[in-house]
């Protein structure tokens, strides 16, 4: 066990953007095999964990008010697991989530923030534990928490939980989009048509934004159809963002947020103030998504 830390932590639990999401088949429990290209972002949500008399949880931020602070919130039920393996360690805690990312949108919100309690929590408590332990704790908790406690640029396949590094990929100007409509992602996936999809093409030599968006040129996000048919004012997003002349846009995860990838910072950022001034209710986030490693 590693020696445990009284002071605050505070990290960011990052946008999950799906690049690709090929949909090659369904599990006889009902969860989808996919293949999915996967980033992250260096905006999201921030979880802040602090060594308290007793159990709290607070919620600030943007869209705080849109979620619950109970026990059905995800970032309480990761506290619980993770005190469940290590009762010893797990002394009470209070934990701030600060809600930037919109709710129910496909990019991982509630999956980034447990995946960040986790890690925070983790070293809070000093606990040390196998990685591939704890990925099998997050996945009990929610499909998407392996890819999230990564967090850096993957191929997710199996239902998500098989995860392949992809090295040499570099930073990715983008700007995301939501119009302020929920999506519920079983209800997606629910009405997928087709789902016996070929899998990503293979991936090599991602080395330039042009090469990622040739690549993604040949590839889909094959939930696309399935939301457009429950909220077809995804649409809209869809042409505000190639308005802005991206070199792609695409919809994320089973929606309704999009993204769009840009050659330069200062496109992305042109990009997002035309759609801010064109729609200034809606979510709109200029950033990048991390490269990745060597
Ligand atoms: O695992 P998680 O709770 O995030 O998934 C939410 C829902 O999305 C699942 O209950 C399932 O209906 C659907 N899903 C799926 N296949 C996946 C991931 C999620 O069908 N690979």
């Amino acid at each position: 066990m590693l020696d445990s830390l009284d002071q605050a932590i505070s990290l960011i639990a990052p946008a999950k953007i799906n690049l690709a999401l090929h949909i090659t088949g369904r599990r006889e429990d009902g969860y989808h095999l996919l293949d999915s290209l996967v980033v992250f972002a260096d905006f999201g949500d921030r979880i802040s964990v602090e060594r308290s008399a007793a159990d709290s949880f607070h919620i600030t931020g943007p869209y705080g008010h849109s979620i619950p602070a109970d026990r059905s919130n995800l970032v309480l039920k990761a506290r619980d697991r993770l005190r469940e393996e290590f009762p010893d360690r797990a002394f009470p805690v209070s934990i701030t989530l600060d809600k930037h990312l919109p709710i129910a949108s496909g990019i991982g919100g509630g999956s980034s923030d447990a995946a960040s309690t986790l890690r925070a929590l983790i070293r809070l408590w000093g606990i040390s534990i196998d990685p591939f332990d704890l990925d099998e704790l997050g996945l009990a908790l929610g499909a998407d928490l392996p890819m999230c406690l990564n967090g850096k640029p993957l191929i997710a396949r199996g239902i998500g939980e098989k995860l392949e590094e992809v090295k040499r990929i570099p930073r990715l100007p983008m700007v995301l989009v939501n119009n302020g409509a929920a999506v519920s992602t079983p209800q997606v996936f629910a009405a997928v048509k087709k789902r016996d999809n070929p899998g990503l093409p293979t991936i090599s030599g991602l080395g330039s934004i042009h090469d990622v968006c040739t690549y993604l040129e040949r590839t889909e996000n094959h939930l696309y159809a399935a939301t457009v048919d429950l909220l077809p004012t995804i649409g809209d997003t869809m042409e505000a963002l190639r308005s802005t002349s991206p070199r792609l846009a695409r919809m994320s995860g089973s929606g309704a947020t999009c993204f769009a990838i840009y050659d330069t910072d200062e496109a992305a950022l042109a990009a997002e103030s035309q759609l801010r001034n064109a729609h200034p209710l809606w979510f709109v986030i200029k950033t990048h998504s991390g490269a990745g490693g060597n």
